[in-house]
């Protein structure tokens, strides 16, 4: 698997490293407040393991499910939810939990969606942040690592479903991303 990275960007060290120092943020920000988590899954699998257990506040944890590629090395913007009821997050302080930030289709998506439950305040955490013009308008509260606009797998992250147990975060060799 490591064979088809044409890079590795971001070792497990340097990965737990990071979420050290995002947890403590995290943890000072809500420690009086009523946290609910909401991972998006499958590609925060990893990140939403990793930082949670760094975070000693009695939080309440949800999970949604989204697909958006299908496959596909780029986002379609079309947001498909697989729960048809938002999360009950009423009077709630909610923090989205996703893996990566790129058009922002579907953080947007599912932001508007939670908002319709009523929390008291939302916010989003995201592992890694693509620096690149957003299709839609929405920013990450906290980030692990600002990245180039690159195609990147590990760490919870796929492409076509696979990569995600590779313990640390690479750019995709471009010839095995199928242009369509
Ligand atoms: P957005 O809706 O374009 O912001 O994309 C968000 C979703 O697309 C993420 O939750 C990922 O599942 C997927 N995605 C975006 N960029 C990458 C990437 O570089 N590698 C793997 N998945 C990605
Ligand atoms: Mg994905």
């Amino acid at each position: 698997m490591q064979g088809d990275l044409e890079r590795v960007l971001f070792d497990e060290l340097t990965i737990h490293r990071r979420l050290d120092e995002i947890a403590a943020q995290i943890s000072k920000a809500y420690q009086d407040k009523e946290l609910t988590v909401i991972a998006v899954l499958n590609g925060s699998l990893m990140f939403m393991a990793d930082l949670l257990r760094r975070i000693p506040l009695p939080l309440k944890l949800d999970c949604l499910s989204v697909a958006s590629y299908h496959g596909k090395a780029q986002t379609s913007g079309e947001i498909i939810f697989k729960q048809i009821a938002p999360p009950d997050v009423k009077d709630r302080h909610v923090l989205i939990l996703d893996d990566i930030l790129d058009s922002g289709h579907t953080l947007a998506a599912i932001r508007e969606k939670l908002e319709t439950a009523q929390p008291r305040s939302i916010r989003v955490c995201v592992l890694l942040s693509k620096k690149k013009q957003r299709a839609r308008e929405v920013e990450a509260d906290y980030f692990g690592f600002e990245i180039e606009d690159e195609f990147v797998v590990g760490y919870g992250l796929d492409y076509d479903e696979r990569y995600r147990n590779l313990p640390c975060i690479g750019v995709l060799r471009k010839e095995l991303i199928m242009s369509k």
